[in-house]
């Protein structure tokens, strides 16, 4: 028997569908409230709706439970450990890749890595010091501007080659506009090389030395990488299935992806924990008194890279980070008291009731930041790796999204709070 839930509203009875989830989540069908009882539902933040039915990733948050197609991240860890671009094309196609896919799919990275002269001279126009992400969110509309081919997909042939695009392309622009920034000629990207070790070589390689690519930190990398690479209906990717659901094409749906990651409450928070871990480094403050002002209601400061709209537990991606980045910094014998002063911040927070009570852990931005520190990623390009990381994912959902023939126009509706009908007066009369 189907469940259904009931709603009283005055004397009327109502009766709501109630579906189920592939894990056995429930969710009550609100899509026939507005007609059957006039009202719709309030709900700011969005903390209780689920916008759409997904078969990309699944996330149990008291559990901290993480997987992208079924699989769980940890699966992506261990050995034989894949690379990110299999876990890419499985987040976009739904399954592994064959041998032939996965080949066929480096081919067309490989074909696509280049950026048009025209997108590669933007970036003499754009001030060196420019903030990475307005860059990469600006270059992401201006492909749309030099690829009119990709703006409508209507086959599979001309999806494989957007896709393959996009992902190729964003580590080059990302890399270049680190280049501009520097005042370092642009180094173009390598077909020989591996997708991580590619941009490692855009990033670092100068024209007269080759940037040395070491297994540890293109590993690293790899996993930063999967890690960011899905999270289900996060701020950015409703960002893209928004932006996407008016028909916007793959590039104007992406650029807005991230736009949103920029926030620091987003993506952008991988780089304020930098900042703070170098403070108490340097003595501007001390652990305490972080944990002090994040408690203090009276102070806007936060504990950035802690808390988590979904993870209730701890953060599956926080935890493998934490290892990772003490196997990282034996491997290439580099200590950063950067680690020990995240370590100790965490431990911290983590004893102290105002934590505890509002179940606040470390997320995926505690420890990304000291990872793609020792990768050598400058601070203020944390973000935009960050962005390169979850492409596959905000593209697997406008794809998703694109597929469902049921699709209509995202457009919620609002409780009006303002004046009650007033008029107009002329201005020498106010
Ligand atoms: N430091 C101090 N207090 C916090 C923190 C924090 N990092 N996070 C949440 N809280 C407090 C809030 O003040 C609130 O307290 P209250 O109940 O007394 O009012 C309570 O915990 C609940 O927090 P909300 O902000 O309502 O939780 P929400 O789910 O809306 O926000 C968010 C989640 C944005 C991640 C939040 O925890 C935060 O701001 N964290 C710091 C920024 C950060 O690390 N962002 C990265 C998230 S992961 C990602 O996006 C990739």
């Amino acid at each position: 028997m189907t469940e259904t839930a009931i709603l009283m509203v005055g004397d009327q009875r109502i009766e709501l569908p109630v579906i189920e989830g592939a894990e056995g989540e429930k969710a009550i069908d609100m899509s026939s409230l507005l007609a059957k009882t006039g009202m719709t539902s309030y709900d700011p933040a969005l903390g209780n709706t689920s916008i759409c039915k997904s078969a990309i990733t699944y996330i149990d948050g008291d559990k901290g439970i993480l997987r992208y197609r079924g699989i769980p991240v940890e699966e992506f860890t261990t050995q034989p450990k894949p690379n990110f671009v299999e876990v890419a094309w499985l987040l976009i196609f739904g399954k592994l890749p064959t041998l032939q896919e996965l080949a066929e799919f480096r081919e067309q990275l490989t074909t696509h890595e280049l950026l048009h002269e025209d997108v590669k001279d933007q970036f003499q126009h754009i001030p060196a010091d420019a903030p990475p992400m307005a860059i990469l969110s600006a270059t992401l509309n201006h492909l749309a501007c030099v690829h009119k081919e990709h703006l409508v997909v209507d086959n599979s042939t001309m999806m494989l080659e957007s896709v393959a695009s996009l992902i190729s392309q964003v580590r080059t622009i990302a890399a270049f506009s680190y280049r501009r920034s520097m005042g370092l000629p642009y180094i173009y990207p390598d077909p020989n090389l591996r997708y991580c070790a590619n941009f490692l070589h855009m990033m670092f390689s100068l024209p007269y030395k080759q940037y040395i690519i070491t297994p540890e930190i293109e590993d690293a990398l790899n996993l930063l990488f999967i890690l960011h690479a899905d999270h289900e209906q996060n701020c950015s990717t409703s960002a893209v299935r928004t932006v996407g659901s008016a028909g916007a094409n793959l590039f104007a749906s992406c650029a807005a992806g991230v736009s949103a990651l920029w926030g620091p409450l987003h993506g952008g928070a991988n780089v304020e924990v930098m900042q703070m871990l170098e403070r108490i480094h340097q003595g501007g403050i001390s652990p305490e008194q972080c944990v002090r002002d994040a408690k203090d209601k009276s102070n806007p400061f936060r504990l950035f890279g802690f808390g988590h709209r979904i993870y209730r537990n701890f953060d599956p991606r926080a935890k493998i980070l934490k290892e990772a980045c003490d196997k990282v910094l034996c491997k290439i014998d580099r200590h950063d008291p950067l680690l020990e002063i995240a370590q100790r911040l965490e431990e911290l927070a983590l004893k102290d009731d105002y934590f505890i009570e509002r179940k606040l852990y470390p997320n995926v931005d505690f420890y990304s930041g000291i990872l793609l520190h020792a990768i050598g990623i400058p601070t203020d390009m944390f973000t935009v790796c960050f962005a390169i990381g979850r492409l596959p994912g905000w593209i697997a959902q406008w794809k998703e999204q694109n597929e469902d023939a049921g699709r209509r126009i995202i457009r919620p509706r609002q409780v009006y709070t303002g004046n009650v009908q007033t008029s107009y007066v002329s201005i020498e009369k106010r």
